[in-house]
């Protein structure tokens, strides 16, 4: 709350009028179902209680302004609504830029404002610092100019960019979960229905822990959109025979050991992996109604190999934190969490276990690689919101 006033404060003194709207929107951790998302398959995800905050308010001028002080210090960024341009490399006012275009497709304009954003989530690591970016916007602009849409569809709004603006063909997952998220629960989320099936509580006494390993490869992009060409391909292949499979959602494993003839060995592979935590998923959530974590956990495990040796999205170093996750104890489970190519890992650890956890994988990473991760103990957090504030 302290926080909330200080920053409202830094709105006023930056800008000179008051902050008319308050929005934040969570980053997001995938549990389980890895690159189903965009084969309409299902996941288990949740957001976390930390993410993107931003206070806005019209300004009546011929131009917006925003700030984010922490990524660019002292530096002032201006949004001509009227000329707003391709997508700049690594410019962070992308993000608006684009929630901007997306909503003038949806025949929704948008007036001049001015912004302040802070995020507490790490950059490129699979938390989805982006997505929130994306999702803040999109309810800071529904509140401030009273924007009617349906909730899914801020979440398109929030893909579309990353799809259209900037070119990365991700699934809905990370705008979906930011949105959808529900205070101490996991959500299963069906991405052919595009709806949330149900939640799932996080069993009492168990924590999730994220380390971020600190490196991604730098083509990340573009591995990301040839797996899921590749995904596309298999499924196409399959679907020739078996009219009634549209996406390798519709791939039971025994359908995929059947057709494996007829795919080429990387598309069975791929395949494999997303049909792989399909089933996950749905094993996840019978070990979770009977409470049985050690197998919740092994799944977790088994999510990991699968990204490892099928989808090939992990990297050594997600390989050495979850090795080490099976060394430690207190962890029940562990794997790369995300698109993957780098960034985080998730731990699933026993609460009473959870400060010795950390310490030990702080050193043993550090000790192995000279890098020192970034570890954040996770509390699951609420979707997107976005409130008036009083003049
Ligand atoms: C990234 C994408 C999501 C999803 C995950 C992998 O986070 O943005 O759409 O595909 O990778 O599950």
């Amino acid at each position: 709350m302290q926080n909330e006033q200080n920053f409202l404060q830094e709105f006023e003194q930056l800008f000179g009028r008051k902050a008319a709207v308050l929005a934040k929107a969570p980053g997001r951790l995938e549990i389980l179902g890895n690159h189903t998302d965009y084969n309409e398959g299902f996941v288990l995800s949740c957001a976390v209680g930390f993410g993107v905050t931003i206070a806005i308010a019209e300004n009546g001028l011929d131009r917006c302004r925003v700030r984010n002080p922490e990524f660019a210090p002292g530096k002032e960024e201006s949004i001509d609504l009227n000329n707003i341009g391709a997508a700049i490399p690594g410019d962070w006012t992308n993000y608006i830029k684009g929630v901007i275009l997306e909503l003038e497709k949806r025949n929704i304009k948008i007036k001049p404002f001015d912004a302040l954003v802070k995020s507490d989530l790490p950059v490129s690591s699979g938390m989805s610092s982006s997505a929130a970016l994306e999702t803040g916007f999109c309810f800071a602009f529904k509140e401030l100019f009273g924007i009617e849409l349906a909730k899914e569809e801020w979440a398109r709004v929030g893909q579309g960019v990353e799809n259209i603006y900037l070119g990365l063909k991700s699934g809905l997952l990370d705008q979906f979960s930011s949105v959808f998220g529900q205070k101490n629960a996991l959500i299963l989320s069906d991405f052919r229905t595009v709806e949330v099936l149900r939640t799932v509580p996080l069993p009492e006494g168990y924590f999730l822990i994220v380390v971020n390993s600190m490196i991604k490869h730098n083509l990340v992009d573009s591995e990301y959109n040839s797996r899921r060409a590749e995904c596309e391909g298999a499924a196409a292949k399959i679907s020739a025979k078996h009219q009634a499979v549209k996406t390798l959602r519709d791939v039971s494993p025994a359908l995929l050991e059947e057709c494996k003839d007829d795919l080429d060995a990387l598309e069975y592979k791929r395949a494999k992996h997303v049909v792989g935590e399909c089933d996950r998923v749905k094993q996840a959530i019978n070990c979770l109604d009977k409470n049985d974590i050690a197998t919740f956990g092994k799944l977790l495990f088994e999510s990991h190999e699968s990204s490892r040796n099928n989808f090939e999205n992990s990297t050594v170093e997600l390989d050495y934190l979850v090795e080490l996750a099976q060394t430690i104890p207190g962890c029940l489970g562990s794997r790369l969490s995300g698109g993957g190519f780098g960034g985080i890992t998730i731990h699933l650890v026993k609460a009473d276990a959870k400060d010795t956890y950390m310490n030990a994988i702080r050193e043993a990473y550090k000790l192995q690689t000279g890098v020192e991760p970034q570890i954040l103990a996770c509390e699951i957090g609420q979707g997107a919101i976005a409130i008036k504030l009083e003049k």
